[in-house]
């Protein structure tokens, strides 16, 4: 289990009480929201994948202890992030999802056993699961219409992702043409782009001499590569690609997953030859132990195996849990490690006033990268490790993220080390640092006296997915903070104005043209969804996801405002009725109440909105019949399980709950159906039979 600073709690998920969960799921979602934007988007992830997956596995345990606070936002159904812009958008037919993972030989039985229970196979049915390497590279969805590559896109956030069908051309590995009589007049093939070890390296001797800057692993590079605006760019770095999956398909070639991947690579698409077709569980594990074995040796970076149950049919039965498929997981490798020295402990202080340690090592290579840097992530994990300035450390890394400290070397500690302090003032601004109870950070107390948070909270203005704005990021924001230009959002939007006497294009760095540019990119986001200028707020526990719920439910900003001002002043219906939004609850009801109530902060916001204009929210799977309708399944139901019917339905865009009351739309109700039915009656709710729900969904 996740020790409690990587996973922000040490009680056992089935003790939390209801609120405790709440807001630990809320934090989490947070955290989580906040990583992957640093992982995807910024190319700079801070945890190492082993503390990510931890703060993963607990947020779906909660999720499946708690389910009420599994709503369609949830974390666990968002893959990645979204694209960062620099390219045409995608939008993906069938969405590209992300795989569970498995840590451990108990792991994969439990996936092994999840899928006979949910297919109810008896012990005589043969489960055939296949077993491939998990390459270390991007996903990329190549769509083929009459055998011709059409569109090449990366995966994104899952849904939407971006138009790299030039770069994707320049890759060798890839067929412009697909060949045979069977190739399907629509084909997405989907795999992995990536770099091989060989050329990694010699693009990094080349950098080395013409004294560049070097890259740091093949996965990396691959990314980067494939993300260049110049093709031509894309073509210098040797790329390659494995096809593994599929996303639209007119038709599909085969009945199982093993012969649909040999059908691909009979296209002329690069496939993996380590894929293994396995009946048990003893068999995955050995086909595991040998890929692990031939790992080193292997001319491309892998992070693990992948199973995949065979069966197509069976596939379609298991399909989704949140983001990722039950037909399929990762089983990943364990990290890799070493010693080093802690040189210094360096206080970070970040948007919200949280004080975040970070080690400063001497320079050692893990897995072929040069680390410098280690997350220490709170004054517990400090204490509980006890390291010291001096001390030789057990690091980890996995994947390219900043590793964490694994703990002390005590024989080696020198004796003049002395136990780590944690400073009880604020590094940046010098106010108190407090530590509020229950909780793990300790803040500072500056405020928007803190310069760090001041300007924390302006980049976090201008990030990815709040206003992202082209050519202005940390460091511009910087120069203009210091320059005294740039104090509140709404300032961004008034530069251009006050450029008559500023002459920005007078400071060093800024041309005519560049800062035409970024007057150009700043007035494009003039007007610009509602959720991202929530986001952009920067309100406590208003990561992503919250401000699509908010968005979603109140519509506008004035809505919003009105609903939280009332709350603030006491008005109990306003406020349950914000408590009562899928996900929400009461801590971050509290927060955006807070952030609201302040003066200076709605000064602030009237300021922007004078500026800006914040677009409503749609709501997802707006077209589905049953799209937010809340639906109840009751009885035996016969042509597909419980948790089939419950995914299916939310997939629509529907709310399943588990008991009837006057909001149900439907209820569906098998052989057996009992009290509920009668509640249905009661309330006088339409009850479907199974056939009747699939003919509302269209599906028969
Ligand atoms: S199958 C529905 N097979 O790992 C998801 N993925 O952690 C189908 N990956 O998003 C994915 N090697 O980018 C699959 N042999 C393989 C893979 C593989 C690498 C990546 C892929 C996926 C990620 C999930």
């Amino acid at each position: 289990m996740a020790k409690k600073a990587k996973a922000g709690g040490a009680k056992p998920v089935e003790e939390l009480s209801v609120k405790e969960a709440k807001a630990e799921h809320v934090r989490l979602e947070l955290e989580i929201a906040l990583h992957d934007k640093r992982y995807y988007q910024q190319d700079a992830p801070t945890i190492s994948d082993a503390d990510y997956d931890a703060l993963r596995r607990r947020y779906e345990a909660i999720e499946t202890q708690f389910p009420e606070l599994h709503s369609l936002t949830s974390l666990t159904r968002k893959v990645g992030a979204a694209p960062s812009g620099k390219f045409k958008k995608v939008r993906h037919a069938v969405p590209m999802l992300s795989l569970g993972n498995a840590f451990s030989e108990e792991d994969v039985a439990e996936f092994v056993e999840r899928i006979r229970r949910f297919l109810r196979l008896s012990e005589k049915d043969e489960l055939v699961i296949t077993a491939e390497p998990k390459i270390d590279g991007l996903s990329c969805s190549l769509r083929y219409e009459a055998g011709k590559l059409s569109v090449a896109a990366t995966r994104g956030d899952g849904a939407e992702g971006e138009d790299v069908t030039a770069n994707i051309r320049t890759i060798k590995d890839v067929p412009e043409t697909l060949k045979g009589k069977d190739v399907p007049d629509v084909f997405e093939a989907r795999g992995e782009v990536y770099m091989t070890k060989a050329d990694f390296l010699a693009l990094n001797k080349r950098q080395e001499k013409e004294g560049k800057a070097l890259y740091v692993n093949p996965r990396n590079t691959a990314a980067g590569s494939l993300r260049q605006i110049d093709p031509r760019m894309t073509a210098e770095r040797p790329l390659k690609f494995f096809a593994y999956t599929w996303g639209e398909a007119s038709e599909l070639p085969a009945p199982t997953q093993f012969e649909s991947v040999a059908a691909m690579k009979r296209w002329g698409l690069p496939t993996n030859a380590l894929m293994k077709k396995c009946k048990s569980v003893e068999e995955l594990l050995k086909h595991y132990r040998k890929i692990e074995q031939e790992r080193a040796s292997l001319p491309y970076d892998i992070d693990g195996v992948v199973y995949k149950v065979d069966r197509l049919d069976w596939q379609e039965r298991l399909g989704f849990v949140s983001r990722s498929p039950r037909w399929a997981i990762a089983h990943k490798f364990a990290a890799e490690k070493a010693t080093t020295v802690v040189k210094d402990i360096d206080i970070q202080v970040g948007r919200t006033g949280k004080l975040t340690p970070v080690a400063k090592l001497e320079p050692v290579t893990v897995g072929g990268v040069v680390v410098q840097n280690a997350t220490l992530h709170n004054e517990d994990e400090i204490a509980r490790l006890d390291v010291r300035v001096g001390d030789t450390v057990t690091i980890q890394r996995a994947g390219d993220v900043i590793p964490q400290v694994l703990g002390v070397v005590l024989e080696k500690r020198p004796k003049s080390a002395k136990p780590y302090k944690f400073p009880h003032v604020c590094p940046i601004c010098g106010s108190h640092a407090v530590r509020e109870e229950g909780e793990v950070d300790r803040r500072c107390t500056g405020g928007l006296i803190c310069p760090a948070q001041e300007v924390q909270t302006l980049i976090h203005f201008v990030s990815r997915n709040a206003f992202d704005i082209d050519g202005l990021g940390e460091k511009q924001i910087e120069f203009f903070f210091e320059k005294g230009w740039v104090k509140q959002p709404a300032d961004i939007f008034t530069l251009e104005k006050r450029n008559k006497t500023l002459k920005l294009e007078k400071e060093e760095g800024f041309g005519e043209t560049s800062v035409r540019n970024l007057f150009n990119a700043i007035n494009e986001r003039r007007k610009i969804a509602l959720n991202r200028v929530l986001f952009a707020l920067g309100i406590r526990h208003i990561g992503e996801t919250n401000a699509i719920r908010l968005a979603r439910h109140y519509g506008t900003m004035e809505a919003l405002r009105d609903a939280a001002l009332a709350a603030g002043k006491g008005d109990a219906e306003a406020l349950s009725e914000m408590n009562d939004i899928n996900g929400i609850g009461e801590v971050v009801a509290e927060a955006v109440i807070e952030f609201f109530k302040e003066k200076k902060n709605m000064k602030a916001l009237d300021a922007l909105l004078g500026e800006i204009e914040a677009e409503p929210m749609e709501a997802v799977a707006k077209d589905s019949a049953v799209s937010g309708k809340t639906v109840v399944f009751t009885g035996a139901l016969e042509q597909m399980t419980r948790d089939e019917a419950k995914a299916m339905a939310e997939r629509l865009g529907a709310k399943v709950a588990g008991s009837v009351s006057k909001k149900t739309d439907y209820v569906v109700a098998g052989p057996g159906a009992g009290s509920k039915l009668k509640e249905a009656q009661k309330h006088g709710v339409q009850v479907l039979s199974e056939d009747g729900w699939f003919k509302l969904i269209g599906k028969k």
